[in-house]
């Protein structure tokens, strides 16, 4: 993969730099050499560091294209099912019909919890945010499956990776029932992976006739799909770097659900519902915009690190949006006050200048009120989908050798002091 070299030079000595290739996107330059010359590399935010080869996704931001596995994500999202998309996520591509069957059974075969599991949700407040719960349950998970796990073995790893794919709908689902006093319903087998979430959902014992709506069913699939996974982003290295010590595999998604959680990113699916019931009608936009220009707010679902044109997931879902709205016959008033934040972003220097788009979570929020979930559960729908591919990277970290995640720092705090016993300071 070197073909060439960059050049350090530093106090006067040159150090070679290996440039690699991967088979996508920038070359990379090869950094160890710095040490040598007694220096580390300075880098706030990661905005250019590659600390790993990866093969599951590829972003273009400058060209608004991402692709999993090499499918672009428009296709994947029109055409595949999301468990589809999670094979292609873990093995490398998408199924043929016998791949895809026996997956599908391996997953229904884990989609209940053990029983124990209900306890852990009873130490919550009702109150509590279901984030909140889906990060203590998801880690609590490693203590039902942490004694005969094995992280040297590749069946080990695989049924891990299978087993939080499935639990993951039955969890978020608890954690929605949970706060609202309700009992947990227990997964239908028989039913699709959308279709079963949804019916955990929203099913009680006292309605066993409940039927999901199937236009609903293949809405949220597609949801899912178009979360499933987004390369090295903030919760995907979060689970990476815990990985990384060799932690328990529910802990380390634990960690991801941890760092989702927070509004710069898949928080801000909720923040964006808040920031619409906020400005309330499509005639406070122009003054909300003008307090956004005077940084004193955010446009939540605005900006992305990686994509400088357009993000490819929001354009599926803008078209989702209309399609479950117009199925459903709702007239949702958010939606136009959405599409005119966006029509003034997009014309105003401020955020042209800045090249700030809509991103997926912008019109996501307004698809999941009108399937009818709360905006408290909005991030937890992020969790569950992106759960196949935090576990898809820890899978691909651990199928190769790796390296603890140690980052570096430049010290900018006191230099050498001598102890002072107290009572004498
Ligand atoms: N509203 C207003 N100004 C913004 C926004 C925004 N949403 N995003 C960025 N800017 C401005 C920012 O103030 C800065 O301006 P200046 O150069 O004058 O200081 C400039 O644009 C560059 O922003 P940045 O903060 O350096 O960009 P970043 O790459 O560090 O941050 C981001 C990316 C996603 C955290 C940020 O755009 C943001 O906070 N957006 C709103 C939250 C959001 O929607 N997050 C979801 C991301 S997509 C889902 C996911 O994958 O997580």
């Amino acid at each position: 993969m070197t073909e060439k070299n960059a050049k350090l030079l530093v106090d006067g000595k040159e150090y070679d730099l290996p440039i690699m290739n991967g088979t996508l996107g920038n070359p990379v330059i090869d950094v160890s050499a710095v040490q040598q010359a007694g220096y580390w590399t300075y880098d706030p935010g990661f905005k250019v560091t590659a600390p790993v080869e990866s093969a599951i996704t590829f972003i273009d931001g400058g060209k608004g294209q991402l692709l999993h596995r090499g499918y672009p994500i428009d296709q994947l999202a029109d055409n595949a099912e999301y468990l589809e998309v999670c094979y292609a996520l873990l093995y490398g591509d998408l199924p043929n019909k016998a791949q895809k069957d026996e997956f599908y059974a391996k997953v229904q075969a884990h989609t209940a919890v053990h029983d124990q599991l209900r306890k852990f949700f009873e130490g919550f407040r009702r109150d509590a945010h279901p984030m909140a719960i889906m990060i203590g349950v998801v880690g609590a998970l490693s203590a039902f499956y942490h004694n005969d796990l094995d992280l040297s073995d590749e069946e080990h790893r695989e049924v891990t990776s299978i087993r939080l794919i499935a639990k993951m709908p039955t969890i978020a689902a608890m954690c929605y029932k949970y706060t609202r006093g309700e009992p947990f319903m227990y997964p239908r087998n028989s039913f699709s992976y959308a279709e079963n979430f949804l019916y955990m959902m929203f099913a009680t014992p006292a309605d066993p006739e409940y039927k999901v709506n199937p236009v609903l069913v293949k809405a949220m699939d597609k949801i899912f799909t178009l979360h499933a996974d987004h390369e090295q982003n903030a919760s995907t290295s979060t689970v990476r770097l815990a990985g990384s010590t060799g932690a328990n595999p529910y802990a380390c998604i634990s960690a991801g659900i941890g760092a989702l959680w927070g509004p710069s990113h898949g928080g801000a699916n909720e923040a964006v519902l808040n920031m619409l019931d906020e400005i309330g009608t499509v005639e406070n936009v122009a003054e909300f915009m003008e307090k956004v220009k005077r940084r004193e707010v955010k446009l939540m679902g605005f900006g992305h690190r990686v994509y400088k044109n357009f993000d490819p997931r929001a354009k599926v879902m803008k078209e989702t949006c209309d399609e479950v709205l117009d199925a459903l016959g709702i007239d949702d008033p958010q939606l136009e006050l959405a599409m005119e934040l966006e029509r003034i972003a997009l014309e105003d220097p401020y955020f042209v200048e800045r090249n700030l788009y809509p991103n997926v979570d912008f019109y996501s929020g307004i698809i999941l009120k009108a399937i009818g979930i709360p905006t408290s559960m909005f991030t937890v729908m992020f969790a569950l989908a992106r759960t196949s591919g935090w576990i898809s990277h820890w899978l691909e970290m651990h199928s190769s050798p790796f390296k603890i995640g140690r980052p570096r720092q430049m010290y900018t705090g006191e230099t050498e002091r001598t102890f002072v016993k107290l009572e004498d300071r």
